[in-house]
C-alpha cells in the first residue's frame, strides 16, 4: 500500500489534486496548516475507499519537512508520490513591502519545496517508480513586476524541476512542473490580486481542471504541464519575445490591480 503526500491540500489547487487522486484510488497524506480543513477533507475522501491521513504542519518552519517524513517513518507508510504544492505570493512594489514578507514567500515557494523533495528522494523506497509534481506557475516564464519575488521563486522552481528530472531519469523518478495561470482558489485573496483576476475572469481556470491536467501530465512523465489553451498560447508568445518585453507586458497587467 503506497501513499501520496499533497502539501497545501486544505484549499485550492492542492485540495483539487487530492480529490482527483482519491478518485484515481490513491491513498493520501494531506499536509497544510488548517487542521480542521484537512480533517474534513480526509473524512470526505475516505468515502471514496482510499486511506487518507492528514498532518497539520507549517512549512515555513524549517524543520517541518523532516518532521513530516519522520512521522511517515514512525507510521511505517510507504510514499511513492510527492505533490509539492503549498505556495503563496504578495502583490506590491518590492521596495514598499517589508523584506520579511519577501523572505517568507521565498522560504515557502523555494526552500520548503526543495527540502520536501530532498527528504522524499532520500527517505523513500528507490526500488520502485516515484513521482514528484511541483506546482509552479506561468509566472515562471518571465519577470513579473509588482510580484517580483513570487515570479522569481517560480522561475527557480521551474529550473530546479527541469534539472532534477534529468538527474533522476536513471533512478526511475518522474518529475513534472505544473504551471497554471490564474486559477480559482484563495491565492488572489492572499496575494491581494483579486482586482486583476476579476478583470481577466474569463481566463481563470477551475482548480479541478488544473488538477486533472497536472496529474495526467505527471503519469505521462511530461516535463512541464501548462493547463488550458490560454496558458499554452501566452507562454508560447512569451518565449518568442525578449524577456524585458515580456516583463513590460506582465507589469502592465499587474499595474491594473491598483
Ligand atoms: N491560484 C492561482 O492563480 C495560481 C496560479 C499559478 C500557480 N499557483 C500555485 O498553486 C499553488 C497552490 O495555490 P492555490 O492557488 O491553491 O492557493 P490557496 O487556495 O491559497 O492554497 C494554498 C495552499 O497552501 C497552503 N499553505 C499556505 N501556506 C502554508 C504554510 N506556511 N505551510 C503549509 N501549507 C501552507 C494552504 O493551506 P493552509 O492555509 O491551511 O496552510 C493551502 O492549502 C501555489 O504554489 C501557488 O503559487 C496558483
Amino acid at each position: 500500500m503506497t501513499y501520496t503526500i499533497v502539501t497545501g491540500a486544505s484549499k485550492g489547487i492542492g485540495k483539487a489534486i487530492a480529490e482527483e487522486l482519491a478518485k484515481q484510488g490513491k491513498n493520501l497524506i494531506l499536509v497544510a496548516r488548517s487542521e480542521d480543513l484537512l480533517k474534513k477533507l480526509a473524512e470526505e475522501l475516505a468515502a471514496k475507499k482510499v486511506d487518507v491521513k492528514y498532518l497539520a504542519a507549517d512549512l515555513l518552519d524549517e524543520d517541518a519537512p523532516k518532521r513530516i517524513f519522520d512521522w511517515v517513518e514512525i507510521q511505517k507508510l510507504s510514499v511513492d508520490t510527492l505533490i509539492n504544492n503549498a505556495g503563496f505570493g504578495h502583490f506590491g512594489k518590492f521596495a514598499d513591502k517589508p523584506v520579511e514578507n519577501h523572505l517568507q514567500v521565498m522560504h515557502l515557494n523555494m526552500d520548503s519545496m526543495v527540502i520536501m523533495a530532498h527528504q522524499f528522494l532520500t527517505r523513500t523506497d528507490g526500488s520502485r517508480r516515484r513521482y514528484i509534481l511541483n506546482t509552479v506557475s506561468t509566472a515562471a516564464f518571465q519577470p513579473v513586476p509588482y510580484m517580483a519575488i513570487y515570479g522569481a521563486t517560480k522561475s527557480f522552481m521551474l529550473s530546479f524541476s527541469r534539472a532534477l528530472r534529468q538527474e533522476m531519469r536513471s533512478r526511475n523518478v518522474y518529475v513534472t512542473a505544473l504551471c497554471p495561470g490564474a486559477t480559482e482558489s484563495e491565492f488572489s485573496a492572499v496575494a491581494g490580486t483579486s482586482k486583476v483576476e476579476g478583470k481577466y475572469s474569463k481566463y481563470v481556470m477551475t482548480a479541478e481542471s488544473v488538477a486533472k491536467e497536472g496529474l495526467q501530465g505527471l503519469w505521462k512523465n511530461k516535463s512541464v504541464v501548462l493547463p488550458g489553451l490560454m496558458n499554452k498560447l501566452t507562454t508560447f508568445a512569451v518565449n518568442l519575445v525578449p524577456q524585458d518585453t515580456a516583463a513590460i507586458a506582465a507589469g502592465r497587467i499587474f499595474k491594473e490591480n491598483k
